[in-house]
Order: C-alpha cells, then sequence, then structure tokens
C-alpha cells in the first residue's frame, strides 16, 4: 500500500487557488483606490458643469475645412479619443446611438452641418431618446475647435454613405 496517494488536494491547484484569489484581491484595492471613475462616469459628471455653463444653440459655421484625406484622419483620431467609449471604435454604438446606420434621433436630415451643431450641443440631461439616463456633454467633452468636430464629421461620413454632404 502507498501512503503517498490520497493526498486531498495537489499543492498546484492550490498555488492556482491562493494565487487567484492574491490577484483579485489586490485588482480589487487597485481599482476601488486609483481608478475611482470610469472615463465615462468622468463625461458623465462633468456633462452636468457643460451645461450649467450652456451652449449657445445658434450654432452657425463659417466655414468648413478642407475635405481631404488628413482631415478625414484627423477626425478618426479625435473620434477615436473622445467619441468611441460611448459611440464604439467603430462607430456602431453604446451608451450613444449607431452612427454608421442611417436612424437619426435628434434631427430629421442627417446633413454634415446639422450632425456638428448636434455633437458641438451634446445631448443634455432628460434628452436622450433612447439611452434613458444617458447624457452626451457638448463636444463629446472634449476641448476640440468646432473645426476639429467637423473633421469628425467628415470622418463620420466617411463611414456613413447616409450623411449628406453639406461640409466642403
Ligand atoms: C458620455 C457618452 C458620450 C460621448 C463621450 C459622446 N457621445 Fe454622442 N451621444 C451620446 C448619447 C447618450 C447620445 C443620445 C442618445 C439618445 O438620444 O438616446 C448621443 C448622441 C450623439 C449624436 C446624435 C445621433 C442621432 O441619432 O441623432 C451624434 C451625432 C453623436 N452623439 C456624436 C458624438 C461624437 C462625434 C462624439 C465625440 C466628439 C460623441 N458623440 C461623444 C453619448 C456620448
Amino acid at each position: 500500500m502507498s501512503n503517498t496517494t490520497n493526498k486531498s488536494t495537489p499543492n498546484p491547484v492550490l498555488f492556482l487557488f491562493f494565487g487567484f484569489l492574491a490577484v483579485g484581491l489586490l485588482s480589487g484595492v487597485y481599482s476601488s483606490f486609483f481608478l475611482q471613475q470610469s472615463p465615462q462616469t468622468a463625461y458623465l459628471n462633468a456633462a452636468g458643469t457643460y451645461y450649467e455653463k450652456g451652449v449657445s444653440t445658434a450654432i452657425t459655421f463659417e466655414s468648413w475645412p478642407e475635405r481631404s484625406p488628413a482631415n478625414i484622419a484627423a477626425g478618426e483620431k479625435h473620434y477615436q479619443t473622445y467619441c468611441a467609449a460611448c459611440h464604439a471604435a467603430n462607430l456602431t454604438g453604446g451608451i450613444g446611438p449607431n452612427l454608421v446606420d442611417n436612424e437619426w434621433l435628434h434631427f430629421a436630415k442627417p446633413t454634415e452641418e446639422n450632425i456638428a451643431i448636434q455633437i458641438i450641443k451634446g445631448v443634455g440631461p432628460g434628452q436622450a431618446k433612447v439611452a434613458q439616463g444617458a447624457v452626451m456633454p457638448p463636444k463629446g467633452g472634449s476641448p476640440l475647435s468646432n473645426t476639429e468636430i467637423q473633421k469628425i464629421v467628415y470622418f463620420i461620413t466617411s463611414k456613413n454613405a447616409a450623411v449628406i454632404k453639406t461640409g466642403n
């Protein structure tokens, strides 16, 4: 009879068990102390402040930038930095709506002008039509100029044939 059989738990299993436990505990501690706000929560909290400042409702553009590959690429970069968290990296939507279908919630005609104005104004508390309780801070909470927002619109147009080109 061997006396090495019937060892109740092999050491590797214990090692893994305590290993996972330790990693779990550490990451919990890390996230509660260091990652107090997700970027989305930060945007949502910031939105209140933006709306208190107020955004002009009469937004008009004196000009639009050139519809060049470089400007579309700049728009894509801005989009990925400031919009993708809510609208997804491939623009198919998340908290915010899909931007590559042809369903529009906040304006009747999907002109580049209307889309740019909507982005600049954002979607205030209580204004969301589908994403109940969600808000979009003006300019997505970004520090971008209107011209940079127009480049984001060019990027959206480059991915959505339904957008009516009213820029350059
Ligand atoms: C904090 C999340 C959030 C961020 C960041 C954000 N959006 Fe939104 N967006 C929303 C929500 C929420 C709506 C409205 C959804 C609804 O009405 O149900 C919206 C609506 C829109 C609309 C109107 C769509 C329509 O169907 O009428 C456009 C266009 C848009 N966003 C573009 C952008 C762009 C471009 C950026 C980056 C500059 C951006 N958003 C950043 C959450 C966000």
